[in-house]
């Protein structure tokens, strides 16, 4: 039998925050035994049921797409009518508290193309089973109530044919295993921590291990395993280091340890998202775990450790400490980012991490928040869960922690976590209990942050100051507003930390001090805004303050208005001492100047001068000058001055288009570029040429460093000079030492159709071809070519023998980069972009729903462009709407998408 049919009620429920009950049914202890086949797999499960005091129905267990071939309820097998099986489920009439429920369930892992649940990845020498179960997906496994509020004891026996499945995993410590004598072999794992089931995981297949050890704080020898494809584990030993770090690190700054004696990690190249922090047995993207210099960039090695990072954290803030329900998401997740993000600020440099992490909100967050899929950190209700892994709770949520962790201050963050895992280790828990927990260990009512979690869109700040020259004062009075979201017309004002310094001709910052405060002064304060506007006045100051440095650090997820000029701008470029306003008054400047483009296109289209006249003191001219006078600049770090040279990319800027004309928006920042290249002259070369002298291919930080600026600076001077530059990319493109390097050179040939680009992608694509992860940066570098035959060259790579829609990282590489990174051929204006986009995404869904559906996102915002576009994008929107079997992931975004909520 089978369960998988359609019934509508199921496909079109909302899941409302607070429709929540506690669950009737819980399971104490639960053991499985798996009979692994990637064409037959038997699942055999025990649950021990605990009845609630509160109960009122029959046992109901979650279950999808299940074959259903026993069941026994205390050893007796049920008949049909001691039981039902529903589209979704399966109910149980009689069971009571204290039974022992035993289902036999089979699975075809190989047809599971969803990866959520039990499926097959192909490994090395033969496949590999493996599991993905957040958010829903044991369900796929087996029948049980697949909640995050529901903890168990785990008990796992794997059975498999030795040789093509000589490691068999799951999560916690390996009790027995053995062999079966008839070529098979068995392992039993059991978890002593009670988790909720989207934890559990399996693997099992012929994998390569890189061994190492790690002794806690506490004296626990932990053995540490890496786990991938033979000819991969080589590029293991990264990650290893980085997880050790991230051990050590946890237990100096949280007072969190290890808690098992063994912790794995396992390799896919198949896997819907970056990484799954299951208990003991993390499972990775392999994008997102083996990296060597031969093959990975700068940029791939800093995703690698801060997601081990990341899931390693998980183990506590997650794991002993998990969530009660799917809306309380964002209580692990932005907890765990932001953990994340201090590791990485930590073991690198706090100013770049910061602008890493606020451009990632900026061009995600920001984004989705001012789009018709905005939703509250917390929503408060859902359709399709898996399409609440987003930017805004994991990028939101993890800025509301750091503004909450400033709010306390370092102590007092820390007393407040110490709280948190004292009060709630071993449970299901909510933000508010989390607020409850710091505010507890802090004396403080923080409350008032919830409204944070609850409301959506960004808030704009704005700022305007005076200065009294007779009382010497100078009183700054902030505003803040939220546009209306889909779903909440009314907004209400949020508790907004602005950390502000005042600077004075020689750009340092003045002393400051509050009227209606002490004697103290500061050079720099925190101003809580609570109410809808405010004001504040700060005394003795001598003479009106050149500039003014507002929300340094990104104090708040918020957009900043400010009437600074550009030459107040061109002023903290160069004088101010916070680094990351340093870089945020350069990007303001680069608005300004990309405004400014667009301008002039917009009313002299034909004009196409590389470098047009323009006053002296014009934006773009102050941004040009003002950068110019910094190229020279070795006492800067290489990777800042990298960042202040880059205008916002493209995503940011064409917010600033309404309606957006993607062509119009491309050839903008293209002026802008050109103009700063130009500007910069041969000093761009010239850097690159320094900078080249040092230049080995290491990959400690210093030498990321320098080699970010490296590639910034070629990319510049191929504007300016570019038959010289070209052939340097030609050569580099082959034999830098790095992958960075490599990788910026071909780009730098490809984005220009330079005459060499062709022969560099050949023989990348040569070197990669069997290198699944390598090769997808040789499809995404050609997907991104800002040409209009793009279109055609997409098409051409989806017919490659390489190219694969079951494989996500793929669909990301080639489709996701033309939808997203492409414009001019995507927005092609015969609409050959969209048609392709439509093609794939319908063969896709049926295939991966998540995949699908995290696609589907990229023309979210088609309400934004020229009417021809919109209409065409609107119309393809609501073709995919009516297929017959659109998935319920895909049909969530396609509706709110369309606005139809
Ligand atoms: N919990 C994972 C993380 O952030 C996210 C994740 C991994 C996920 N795989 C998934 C979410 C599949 C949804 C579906 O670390
Ligand atoms: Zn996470």
């Amino acid at each position: 039998m089978n369960a998988t049919s359609p019934i509508e009620s199921a496909a079109t429920a909302r899941v409302h925050l607070a429709d929540y009950r506690e669950p009737d049914w819980r399971i104490e202890t639960v053991e499985l035994e798996f009979d692994l086949d990637p064409l037959d797999t038997r699942v055999l499960a025990r649950l021990q049921l605990r009845r609630s005091g509160h109960a009122i129905g029959p046992l109901r267990l979650d279950g999808e797409g299940l074959e259903l071939l026993a069941i026994r309820l205390d050893g007796v097998a049920l008949g049909d009518s001691d039981y039902r099986l529903e589209a979704n489920g399966l109910v149980v009439f009689d069971a009571r508290d204290g039974s022992l429920l035993e289902t036999q369930t089979r699975l075809e892992p190989l047809h599971n193309t969803a990866l959520s649940g039990l499926y097959t990845s192909k490994g090395g020498s033969g496949a590999v089973l493996l599991t993905q179960c957040e958010a829903q997906g044991f369900r796929r496994i087996t029948w049980f109530p697949d909640r995050p509020d529901v903890l168990s004891r785990y008990r796992v026996t794997l059975r498999a044919d030795r040789q093509r499945f000589p490691l068999l995993l799951s999560n916690g410590n390996l009790l027995t295993r053995g062999e079966t004598g008839d070529g098979r072999h068995w392992a039993t794992w059991q978890d002593p921590h009670p988790k909720p089931c989207y934890l559990f995981a399996l693997v099992a297949g012929d994998l390569a291990t890189l061994d190492d050890e790690f002794v806690t704080v506490e004296g626990r020898r932990v053995a540490l395993r890496i786990h991938a494809n033979a000819e991969l584990i080589g590029r293991c030993a990264y990650a290893m280091d980085a997880l050790k770090r991230a051990m050590r690190w946890d237990e100096v700054n949280y007072g969190r340890c290890y808690d098992l004696d063994i912790f794995q990690i396992v390799a896919t190249d198949d896997f819907n998202m970056g990484a799954m922090e299951n208990k003991g047995l993390n499972i990775f993207n392999s994008k997102y775990l083996l990296v060597d210099p031969a093959h990975s960039s700068d940029e791939d090695f800093r995703h690698v450790e801060a997601i081990v990072a990341h899931e390693y954290f998980h183990n506590w803030t997650g794991n002993r400490v998990t969530c009660r329900d799917w809306f309380q998401l964002a209580l692990k997740e932005g907890l765990t980012v932001y953990r994340e993000q201090q590791f990485s600020a930590d073991s690198g440099s706090v100013v770049l991490k910061r602008i890493e992490d606020v451009q990632i909100l900026r061009r995600a967050q920001f984004t989705e928040d001012a789009g018709p899929l905005a939703h509250a950190v917390r929503p408060d209700s859902y359709a399709a869960i898996d399409n609440f892994y987003t930017a805004t709770v994991y990028d939101k949520g993890a800025e509301l922690i750091r503004m909450l962790a400033a709010r306390l201050g370092r102590a007092g963050w820390r007393a407040g976590m110490d709280e948190y895992f004292h009060r709630h280790d071993g449970q299901a828990a909510t933000v508010e209990q989390f607020l409850a927990a710091l505010g507890g260990a802090n004396d403080l009512d923080l409350s008032g942050y919830l409204v944070w979690y609850a409301q959506a869109g960004t808030p704009v700040l704005s700022a305007t100051g005076q200065y009294d020259a007779q009382s010497k004062t100078y009183t700054l009075s902030l505003k803040q507003s939220t546009a209306p979201t889909p779903g909440q017309p009314i907004k209400h004002s949020l508790p907004i930390p602005v950390r502000i310094a005042l600077l004075g001709d020689n750009g340092l910052p003045l002393p400051l001090r509050l009227a209606d405060s002490g004697a103290e002064t500061s050079d720099e304060s925190v101003l809580e805004l609570q109410q809808e506007s405010q004001s504040w006045r700060f005394l003795d100051i001598p003479a009106a303050p050149r500039a003014v440095s507002l929300l340094r650090g990104c104090s708040a997820p918020v957009r900043l208005s400010t009437q600074a000029s550009a030459t107040e701008l061109a002023f903290l470029l160069s004088h101010e001492s916070d680094g990351f306003n340093r870089w945020e008054a350069a990007q303001q400047l680069a608005r300004l100047a990309f405004d400014e483009q667009l301008e002039r296109l917009a009313t002299q289209p034909m004009v196409k001068s590389k470098s047009p006249d323009r006053p002296a003191d014009s934006p773009s001219a102050i941004w040009c000058d003002a950068l110019a006078s910094l190229i020279g600049d070795v006492t800067l770090d290489p990777a800042l001055l990298a960042e202040l040279l880059s205008p916002p990319d493209e995503l940011e800027l064409a917010e600033r288009c309404t309606p957006y004309d993607p062509t119009l928006a491309w050839m903008a920042r293209e002026a802008l570029e050109n103009s700063l290249a130009h500007a910069l002259g041969a000093a761009t070369l010239t850097r690159h040429a320094d900078l080249l002298r040092q230049e080995q291919g290491a990959i400690d930080g210093a030498a990321q460093n320098r080699r970010r600026l490296l590639n910034r600076c070629l990319a510049l001077a191929a504007r300016r000079e570019p038959a010289r530059v070209f052939a340097i990319a030609a050569q580099r493109s082959v034999d830098a030492p790095s992958m960075s390097e490599r990788q910026a050179a071909l780009g730098v040939l490809t984005r220009h159709a330079a005459p060499q680009a062709d022969a560099a992608l050949a023989s990348f694509e040569q070197a990669h071809a069997t290198d699944a992860v390598t090769l997808d940066k040789w499809f995404a570098l050609q997907a991104r070519i800002p040409s209009e035959d793009t279109v055609e060259r997409v098409e051409a790579l989806l017919a490659h023998p390489a190219f694969s829609l079951r494989n996500p990282n793929r669909v990301h590489a080639l489709l996701g980069t033309f939808a997203i990174r492409s414009p001019l051929a995507f927005h092609r204006a015969d609409g050959a972009g969209y048609a392709l986009f439509e093609r794939a995404l319908i063969e896709l869904d049926g295939l991966n729903p998540q995949v699908a559906a995290r696609m589907a996102t990229a023309v979210r915002d088609f309400r934004r462009l020229e009417p021809g576009r919109r209409g065409r994008l609107q119309a393809m929107l609501r073709r995919l709407q009516d297929l017959p079997d659109c998935s319920r992931d895909l049909a969530d975004i396609l509706r709110r998408a369309l606005d139809e909520a």
